[in-house]
This record gives C-alpha cells, sequence and structure tokens, in this order.
C-alpha cells in the first residue's frame, strides 16, 4: 500500500475506475405476479436520474416534507415500514436485487403507499445525480460485509462515498449505519476520522450498541441475531 493510500483509510483516494460491488442480482425466478409487478408498476416507480438533479422532492405526487435515501434496502421491509409511519416524507430506495424490488413493489401496492421511489440498480448513480445538500437522511444498513481481506475493497463504504454521502445532505442531517460485522463498524469509524464533514453522534456506548429511536428490524438484521452476532449502531451528522 502506498503512503496515500494509507492515508485514505486503505484505498487509492478515488479517481479509480469505479468497482462493481454486489455479485448477482438476481435470484430465484419471479412468481407470475412478482414479474407483473416489474413490469407493469416499477416503471412508474423508477428514480428518474435526470429529474433527480432538480432535487429528490420532484420526484413525488404531491409536496414532502424532506427526502430520506435507504441504500440496499434488500427485501424493502425497513423502507416500507419508514414510509408508511412517515407519509408527510418522500423516500428512495436502490437495491440491485431483481427480488428485492419485486417484494418491495408488492409492500408499495399492498400499503398503497405513493411516497416511494426506487431504483434498481447501484446507489452510488443516485448519489451522484443528487443536488448537494437534498436529503435529509441516508440509511445503510447491512452493507454486503465483504469479509475476506482481499474482497474488502468491494465494501460501499470508502472516502468517496463518505464524501458523496456528506455533500448531499443537509446541515443537521445524518447518515445511520448499522453493522454486525465489527470489522466493517471499525473499517466505517476509521474513514469518518479521515473526514471533516460528517460527525460520529455517539458519546457513550449504548448509543452504539442499542439502536436509535423509530428503528424497524431488518430481515438480515434478524438473520445475524438468530447466527449470534452484535449489531451496531452508528449515526453520522453532517455539520454547517
Ligand atoms: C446484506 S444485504 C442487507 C439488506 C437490507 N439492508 C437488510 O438489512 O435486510 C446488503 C444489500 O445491499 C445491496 N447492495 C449491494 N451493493 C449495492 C449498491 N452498490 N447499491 C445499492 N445496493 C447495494 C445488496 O444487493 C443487498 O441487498
Amino acid at each position: 500500500m502506498t503512503e496515500r493510500e494509507q492515508n485514505s483509510g486503505g484505498e487509492a483516494p478515488e479517481k479509480a475506475p469505479r468497482r462493481q460491488l454486489y455479485g448477482r442480482s438476481k435470484g430465484k425466478a419471479l412468481r407470475a405476479a412478482q414479474a407483473g409487478r416489474i413490469e407493469n408498476h416499477l416503471p412508474a416507480l423508477t428514480i428518474d436520474l435526470e429529474r433527480l438533479k432538480d432535487g429528490p422532492a420532484t420526484l413525488f405526487p404531491r409536496p414532502v416534507s424532506g427526502v430520506t435515501l435507504e441504500i440496499g434496502f434488500g427485501g424493502g421491509e425497513h423502507l416500507a415500514h419508514m414510509a408508511a409511519s412517515n407519509p408527510e416524507m418522500g423516500y428512495l430506495g436502490v437495491e440491485p436485487f431483481l427480488n428485492g424490488v419485486a417484494k418491495l413493489l408488492h409492500a408499495i401496492e399492498e400499503n398503497s403507499l405513493d411516497n416511494i421511489r426506487l431504483l434498481r440498480g447501484d446507489a452510488r448513480d443516485v448519489l451522484a445525480a443528487l443536488p448537494e445538500a437534498s436529503l435529509s437522511r441516508v440509511y445503510l444498513l447491512y452493507p454486503d460485509p465483504w469479509p475476506k481481506r482481499r474482497q474488502r475493497k468491494r465494501r460501499i463504504v470508502d472516502m468517496r462515498f463518505l464524501e458523496e454521502v456528506a455533500r448531499v445532505l443537509q446541515p443537521g442531517g445524518e447518515l445511520r449505519f448499522a453493522t454486525d460485522i465489527d470489522d466493517y463498524a471499525g473499517w466505517t469509524l476509521a474513514r469518518i476520522a479521515q473526514q471533516s464533514r460528517l460527525n460520529w453522534l455517539a458519546e457513550v456506548a449504548d448509543d452504539w450498541r442499542l439502536p436509535w429511536d423509530g428503528w424497524y428490524r431488518t430481515r438480515y438484521e434478524e438473520k445475524a441475531i438468530r447466527e449470534g452476532r452484535t449489531p451496531g449502531y452508528f449515526r453520522f451528522r453532517k455539520e454547517a
């Protein structure tokens, strides 16, 4: 590793070509109803990256009081819960995995949610298209851990990612991050310590041992707990 790479927290500073972060984006075959939702409902709910440049609030059919992004929503349980609990807010979700997108479309339909827009793809494309200071919150819940040393370069958290999140958050907005992988928590905190725009809010251990108010357990967290791993919850606030 060069000195420059060490200073940036392990990865070459951010001009390198973009790495593919995820593996398969398709699982078992969709049932007919799921395939129907993808075909009939996804196009109208898909985030228009061009339009996003005018601000994320413009994507919704009615005024929203703020917009939150969830990166890698998996089956969409957390995103659908948040959108149903906060109808005044707009929600953007990004997930490459087709089966997860199909599940979220089902929840949107079942709960008649009009405040979610989604993209089947890479969250970095949404971050890049968003204007500065346009989001009130970003959730990154249990990102793919890529635990082996040689795989770690595929982790979504790197200095460029944190820079982009800091750029798109409004002052006072938060990046909320959860992981069950100690090494990913340390990896992220090491990078947070190397920048100045996002500030870790923890004062006592319970601030990261216990979830924030309103936490809704994700499917991946259920699995982690079943398998004996301990989650950590991290809030990083964008400074003015
Ligand atoms: C371990 S799962 C966690 C899913 C969900 N957040 C949960 O807690 O149940 C990580 C998710 O991130 C998605 N993902 C990976 N790379 C991504 C990227 N670049 N942009 C958006 N989502 C991504 C994966 O497809 C996967 O669904």
